[in-house]
């Protein structure tokens, strides 16, 4: 199957062409300098990026996937959750498309194209999805922080989620804090790089508590306070990283154990990491630690299809065709709260071995 998936859930514009579990092409228009002036996304300017970059990206992705509008076989956009009026721009754009082309469209769930794209490996997935484990699986982004069961291919359970700020919000504030330019992660991960992930002491919420849920609130706050005490580290630059690599450590800390005690908890023998945040360097090692020293499997989605894109979108669209998932309705619309817990479909059970 040949298909174009468009992702415009929040501040990244992307089109990807797919064919049978391999992306094609996979451009991303980011708007990182748009928003940067105001500290994070502006909802009306996303949008309006989105309305200026999809069509250029629709007609470049074809092009450089020499895929000819008529050969596509289906369409995707991501449906939810997300900024509502962004969604709207590549929903609808893809809808129109699917209509004009008489080819299925189908809307995606965001989360769960983050989830299945640790499995991406640029052959079919369902080959891939041949040699599935069951898992734990650790979708960590700017906009959500979730810990998942994934028992079988098509059965999955949430753990636990974040019950204030996401995980990558938490590295931006972080970042931010510092005088990082926004969005503040990746640069908070170089700086870490170079310092001494002990030098302070910062608080690690819910390490010990017994459920699988995050905070991560009270560690920016703590960060805050513990900065307005100590301006002087923000003019050495030693000292910076020593800050960068504590806080990181914090955060990281906390995503590993409860992955770890998760897959303890389930008897999984496999973890998996997927999302903007699973890019961060320190959180792949401390994963990649912790699943050698168990005798676990791991798999990292790629660090190309970290961060939002759509080839993600398009692989789990070509997954859920295959395995019979209904088309989206043309009266569809889109779903910006979406909830992982409920997807609004189930995959038949004859369909399912
Ligand atoms: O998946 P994503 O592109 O968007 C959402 O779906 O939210 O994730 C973006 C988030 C931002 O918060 C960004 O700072 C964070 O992922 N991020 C990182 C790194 N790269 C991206 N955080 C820490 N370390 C990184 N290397
Ligand atoms: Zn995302």
């Amino acid at each position: 199957m040949t298909l174009l998936a468009i992702e415009s859930s929040c501040d990244e514009t992307s089109v990807a062409v797919v064919r049978r579990g391999r992306i094609l092409c996979n451009l991303v228009a980011s708007q990182v300098d748009l928003h940067a002036e105001y500290g994070g996304v502006v909802p009306e300017l996303a949008t309006r990026a989105h309305l200026k970059n999809l069509p250029l990206l629709v007609r470049e992705a074809l092009n450089q996937a020499a895929v000819e509008a008529g050969e596509l076989e289906a369409i995707a956009a991501t449906r939810g959750p997300g900024l509502p009026s962004a969604l709207m721009v590549g929903y609808r754009a893809g809808e129109a498309m699917a209509f004009t082309l008489g080819v299925p469209f189908i809307g995606v769930h965001h989360h769960l194209a983050h989830l299945y794209s640790p499995w991406i490996e640029g052959k079919p997935l369902q080959s891939v999805l041949g040699q599935f484990e069951a898992n734990v699986s650790l979708v960590v982004s700017g906009g959500h922080t979730l810990l998942v069961h994934m028992a079988d291919v098509d059965h999955y359970r949430v753990l636990g989620s974040t019950i204030d700020d996401a995980a990558g919000e938490c590295f931006d504030k972080v970042a931010k804090l510092i005088g990082l330019p926004y969005p503040g992660g990746p640069e908070l991960d170089r700086l870490a790089a170079e310092g001494h992930p002990q030098a302070y002491a910062f608080p690690r919420p819910l390490l010990h508590d017994a459920g699988f849920d995050f905070s991560f609130s009270g560690l920016k706050t703590s960060i805050r306070y513990w900065l307005r005490d100590h301006p002087e580290i923000l003019e050495d630059g030693h000292k910076l990283r020593d800050l960068c690599a504590s806080a990181q450590a914090a955060m990281v800390e906390v995503l590993v154990a409860k992955t770890a005690r998760a897959a303890k908890a389930f008897g999984v023998r496999c973890l998996t990491a997927s999302g903007g945040v699973s890019r961060n360097r320190g959180l792949r090692q401390a994963l990649l630690h912790v699943a050698r020293g168990s005798g676990w499997h791991l798999r990292l989605a790629h660090e190309t299809i970290c961060t939002d894109n759509a080839g993600m979108v398009g692989i789990l669209a070509e997954h859920q065709l295959l395995r019979g998932m209904s088309r989206t309705g043309w009266d569809e619309e889109v779903l910006p709260g979406w909830s992982i817990e409920q997807p609004g479909f189930d995959f038949s059970d004859d369909l399912h071995r």
